[in-house]
């Protein structure tokens, strides 16, 4: 089977010469959790409008579900739940009378399950209890959710979701994950961007961060972990001295802080740094290896513009 999503060579120009999304090669595995990352103005949005066929590319190719888009839109479209800007529901209706609109909308749509379905999609977001309220008196995480739901109201085999957390609160954040984790559990794809660091590592199995319009990474998010190095980091008094015996035993990238020297051991086993330390009389109050986060790597393939925190 072909992976879900596949872009080729995807570029989109605006008018005015700005390259939003610069040759862009996606591969979105079958089954994926694929986190789409990248600061606020590196290309997500525009590239995922290019996935749905919402805007046209200025070159380029997208392949979803296997083909050709946005030619094949009329077949492809219906398998796909989508969340891009949160549809737009009346206030005054409750949620599962703005539910049944969207389905109505939707020419694929059986009309006599409507119902039904809008019931189990309004369950699987946690909703069935606020069903019957305006959504004028929804919260940001509940409409947010409800946003979800209209892409769950027929069973998919690939959800696009663009900042599905955005704007909500810790609580509703966790939801979200929770939601997105359950549905990729049913083997739905999900591809999701998102500005916020902290969802890669709990939900996603994939990662690609775009900055500037370029695609800088795309792996699982087991091989980015795996290629974390871990730092040592020496808290003493007697940072000069500290400082030019791990330099003699060959520490790289060697930083001094106002109580640590820190560096990149390489191989060699720690003790060895230990022992070499208290030969040159080094005083050690404090002595470990550090690895570094997930996050820490996304902010330093990109330089600063994410949101690290949750
Ligand atoms: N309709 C448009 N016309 C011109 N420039 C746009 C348009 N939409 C987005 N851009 C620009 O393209 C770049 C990428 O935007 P966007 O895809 O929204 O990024 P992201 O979703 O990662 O925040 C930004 O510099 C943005 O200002
Ligand atoms: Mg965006």
């Amino acid at each position: 089977m072909s992976a879900p999503v596949v872009t080729r060579g995807l570029t989109k120009r605006f008018h005015g010469g700005q390259v939003a999304v610069d040759a862009v090669d996606l591969e979105v595995p079958a089954g994926s959790v694929y986190g789409f990352l990248g600061p606020n103005g590196s290309g997500k949005t525009t590239t995922i409008r290019m996935l749905l066929g919402l805007i046209a590319p200025t070159s380029g190719e997208v392949e979803l579900l296997g083909e050709p888009m946005p030619k094949a839109h009329l077949r492809v479209l219906p398998r796909v739940g989508a969340l891009v800007e949160g549809p737009a529901f009346y206030p005054f209706w409750t949620g599962q009378a703005n539910l049944l609109r969207f389905d109505a909308a939707d020419r694929t749509a059986d009309p006599k399950t409507r119902k039904a379905r809008a019931g189990e999609a309004l369950e699987r977001v946690g909703l069935s209890n606020a069903a019957g309220k305006k959504v004028r008196a929804y919260s940001l995480g509940m409409r947010q959710r409800l946003a979800i739901a209209v892409a769950l109201m027929q069973r998919r085999e690939l959800l696009v979701l663009d900042e599905p957390t955005n704007g909500l609160d810790p609580q509703g954040t966790r939801e979200v994950r929770h939601l997105i984790r359950d549905l990729a559990g049913d083997g739905t794809t999900v591809f999701t961007s998102t500005h916020l660091l902290a969802e890669v590592g709990q939900v996603c199995t994939h990662a690609a961060i775009m900055n500037r319009g370029k695609l800088l990474r795309q792996s699982t998010v087991a091989d980015l972990r795996a290629e974390l190095r871990p730092r040592l980091v020496v808290r003493t008094p007697d940072l000069g001295a500290a400082a030019e015996t791990l330099q003699g035993l060959g520490v790289t990238e060697l930083k001094t802080t106002e109580e640590t020297v820190e560096g990149d051991p390489g191989e060699l086993p720690i003790e060895k740094f230990a022992a070499a330390l208290v030969a040159a009389d080094v005083r050690i109050h404090g002595f470990g290896l550090e690895r570094p986060s997930l996050e820490d790597t996304f902010v330093a393939l990109t330089g600063e513009g994410f949101d690290v925190a949750e």
